[in-house]
């Protein structure tokens, strides 16, 4: 097995791929006016489509889903026809770089932990021309929420390749982008545990049974634990937090 389908070993059993939970999807979405019923939406980075069905539940409009992992994309599709919700619903397998959708065809986009993958700004760039004019995009991303956070926190996200910015960074980004902050909502705790850090540590520990003698794969089952660690630890200082803005 290599490191890339053991790491979706441990994502394909979880409820959600990233921090959130159904109270903060909808949290998020009260702070956008109402939608007309024939707006489209577009969720990047869908994962196995928890927001989507959530949003879909918010709201009357078709919603795309786009993830690049394959079998993602066929849960959701297979799901939203067990429920009902196929003709609202596709599913797209394609990677958020190179989106394959024509100019200021969306109404909104909406992306759940998963614009860090692209980077915050660079996100921003490239999927602000798929949106109509005032039209919105709403994402939630890794900030810290204290100017001075302990330096392993800091040191830890830097090695990802991610430095921790603060609320008010990630603000003058959406603004350097020529978008119009709305809103900001921070994920609460519950939404790390419930759906994704609770089950995440019970998968480990399933496959650690298995693959604990392997060094390569133990140490990508350490890695998930470290991450947890570091929130047990630091969910103080820093956290998830969902941006609405509008492209003006
Ligand atoms: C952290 S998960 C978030 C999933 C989901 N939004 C959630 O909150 O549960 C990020 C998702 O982005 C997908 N992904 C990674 N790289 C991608 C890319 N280049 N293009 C599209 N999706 C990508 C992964 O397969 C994964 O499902």
């Amino acid at each position: 097995m290599t490191p890339e389908e053991f790491f979706y070993n441990v994502f394909e059993f979880l409820p959600r791929q990233g921090p959130g939970c159904t109270g903060a999807t909808r949290k998020a979405y009260s702070y956008l006016p109402p939608i007309p019923g024939d707006a489209k939406i577009l969720d990047i980075g869908c994962g196995s489509g928890t927001q989507t069905r959530d949003l879909a539940g918010l709201t009357s409009n078709t919603i795309t889903a786009v993830d690049n992992h394959q079998p993602f994309i066929d849960a959701i599709a297979a799901q939203a026809q067990k429920d009902g919700m196929a003709g609202r619903i596709r599913a797209v397998c394609a990677s958020m770089d190179t989106l394959p959708f024509e100019p200021g065809q969306f109404d909104l986009i909406w992306s759940e932990g998963a614009i860090f993958i692209t980077g915050f700004e660079q996100g921003l760039r490239a999927w602000k021309p798929l949106v109509k004019k005032e039209g919105f995009i709403v994402v939630s991303d890794a900030v810290r929420f204290e100017a001075d956070p302990p330096v392993e926190l800091m040191q830890y996200w830097e090695k990802l390749g991610y430095p921790l910015l603060s609320e008010q960074e990630r603000v003058e980004q959406i603004q350097r982008e020529g978008l119009r902050f709305i809103a900001m909502y921070r994920l609460p705790e519950a939404g790390w545990w419930e759906n994704f850090y609770v089950p995440m540590l019970a998968r480990v520990a399933e496959l650690r049974k298995t693959y604990g003698n392997d060094p390569t794969l133990a140490a990508i089952l350490d890695s998930f634990e470290l991450e947890v660690e570091m929130y047990r630890k630091y969910k103080w200082y820093f956290g998830y937090t969902f941006f609405v803005m509008q492209n003006p």
